[in-house]
């Protein structure tokens, strides 16, 4: 884990403004919840904190380095859904699998520390199955926080 430090955080989509100069800190290993009024601005904060929605102005940083500006895929940052995003061509190994895979982790490894992300969720049993079968919410939720977790 890291900390993470949004500075003066400001996002406007034209003339309309959702975040209006937010700061804040999470640090490492603090469990962390935005709470506010539906509107508030708490999705489009974590979108920019992920890398998905580029900031107006401020900055954003991750263990200490400014990514205000750079890719959700170099910002070395998971994130999971409120609606599933799995893959659905992988089952649910592979989806769990993808982001180690992604970042050229040795089969073994990956094959371990799948195996204990999976324990850990309860979800062993559903491994072997493509996701469109393993769609009941908590288990879907399972895989998911695997592939959550197993990049960290
Ligand atoms: N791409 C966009 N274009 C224009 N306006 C947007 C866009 N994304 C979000 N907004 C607006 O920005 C404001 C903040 O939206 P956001 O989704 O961050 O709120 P939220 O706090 O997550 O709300 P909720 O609790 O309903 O999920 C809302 O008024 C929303 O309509
Ligand atoms: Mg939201």
């Amino acid at each position: 884990m890291a900390e993470i430090r949004v500075q003066n955080l400001h996002k406007a989509f034209g003339d309309f403004v959702a975040v209006r100069d937010s700061t804040l800190t999470v640090r490492d290993g603090d469990f962390f919840c935005l709470l506010g009024p539906s509107g508030c601005g708490k999705t489009t904060t974590l979108r920019m904190i992920a890398g998905l929605e580029l900031p107006t102005s401020g900055q954003i940083f991750l263990g200490g380095e400014d990514v205000s500006f750079k890719r959700a895929s170099h910002r070395d940052i998971a994130f999971v859904f409120q609606l599933f995003a799995l893959y659905p061509h992988l089952n649910v190994r592979r989806n769990i699998a993808f982001p180690l895979v992604s970042q050229g982790v040795p089969r073994v490894e990956v094959q371990g520390r799948v195996l204990q992300a999976a324990k850990t969720l309860r979800i062993e049993h559903l491994l072997d199955r493509p996701v469109s079968r393993a769609r009941d919410r908590a288990p879907a939720q399972g895989v998911h926080d695997g592939r959550a977790t197993r990049r960290a």
